[in-house]
């Protein structure tokens, strides 16, 4: 099947050094997404995850903006014309591909350029880390426009910041900037905008390095373990790392190994050299 050429540039990928840079591009449209853009942000995803080449993956967008979230026009108005499953098949598209990339194979950056809007909050929880350029914008503004904080938008705020923050970000549609998403916990760092795809390639280098078995079982255990209890979480963990080893049995004990014996580095301070693991 062909796809269409304006659906396929919604999205622009580059593989450089083990890092994917993939970034919304509509810039004209401030990277809102739209259905194409969903679709296509799927079959990028799923090409790169098990790609040998590709160690992270940076998600960010092109010209002022990260995403202002939901299309408006296309994803809204243009659906709803084909009644309830219209706009069912293209909830089912956009919330895929955010599933998706919360439970990524591969660690996962959002570094947000710009503006971030509404539906832009999947995306962006979706994102192990996040990094914001200090000017960023950051709102839930569906409030502006007369609806409520769907599509998760609602839940993100929750799960990222306090009860207080969350109600009012939601209800008074305001934004805030890059320095404050890190104070609520919305982003990890914000740094002046010139500065930012250097740090981002900083922390992807340092990913890069670790055990990948080891990462995607933490990163699926930091999420997992969120809503458990105490026990259910020691059990998860006990299963999860006995799974991890089943796909990698040597690393662990190579970790142990560079530790006790070789003495050439310690947990506490760094990782152990994988280049050196049979
Ligand atoms: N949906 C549809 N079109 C959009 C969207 C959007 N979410 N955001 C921007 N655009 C379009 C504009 O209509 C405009 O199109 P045009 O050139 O054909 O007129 C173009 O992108 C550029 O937008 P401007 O508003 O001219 O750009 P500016 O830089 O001045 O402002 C800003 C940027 C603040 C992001 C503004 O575009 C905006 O408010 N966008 C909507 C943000 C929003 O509330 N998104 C929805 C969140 S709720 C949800 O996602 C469910």
């Amino acid at each position: 099947m062909t796809i269409d050429p304006v659906e396929l540039a919604t999205v622009a990928v580059t593989v450089e050094n083990g890092i994917a840079w993939v970034s919304f591009n509509r810039p004209d449209k401030r990277n809102c997404m739209s259905p194409r853009l969903n679709r296509q942000m799927m079959r990028v995803l799923d090409d790169l995850e098990f790609r040998e080449d590709v160690g992270v993956l940076v998600l960010t967008g092109e010209g002022t903006a990260w995403s202002a979230g939901m299309d408006l026009k296309e994803y809204f108005r243009e659906t709803e014309v084909d009644g309830l499953g219209g706009t069912r098949k293209a909830q089912r598209e956009s919330y895929g591909w955010w599933r998706r990339l919360r439970w990524y194979q591969k660690p996962t950056i959002a570094m947000v350029n710009g503006w971030c809007f509404g539906g832009g909050y999947g995306p962006l929880f979706a994102c192990d880390l996040a990094f914001a350029a200090e000017d960023a914008q950051f709102g839930l503004s569906e409030i502006n426009w007369g609806i409520l904080p769907g599509g998760g938008a609602a839940k993100v705020a929750t799960e990222l910041t306090s009860f207080r923050r969350a109600m009012y970000h939601a209800m008074m549609g305001e934004n805030i900037d890059g320095k404050t998403a890190v104070e609520w916990g919305f982003v990890n760092e914000a740094l002046p905008l010139d500065q930012l795809k250097a740090r981002v390639a900083e922390v992807a280098a340092v990913l890069l390095k670790k055990n990948p078995v080891a990462l995607k079982a933490t990163k699926d255990s930091i999420r997992r373990v969120r809503e458990m209890t105490y026990d259910n979480a020691e059990d998860y963990l006990i299963r999860a790392q006995e799974a991890a080893n089943s796909y990698d049995s040597e690393g662990r004990k190579e970790g142990i190994k560079q530790f006790i014996d070789d003495k050439t580095y310690k947990p506490g301070l760094g990782a152990y050299d994988k280049t050196k693991q049979r």
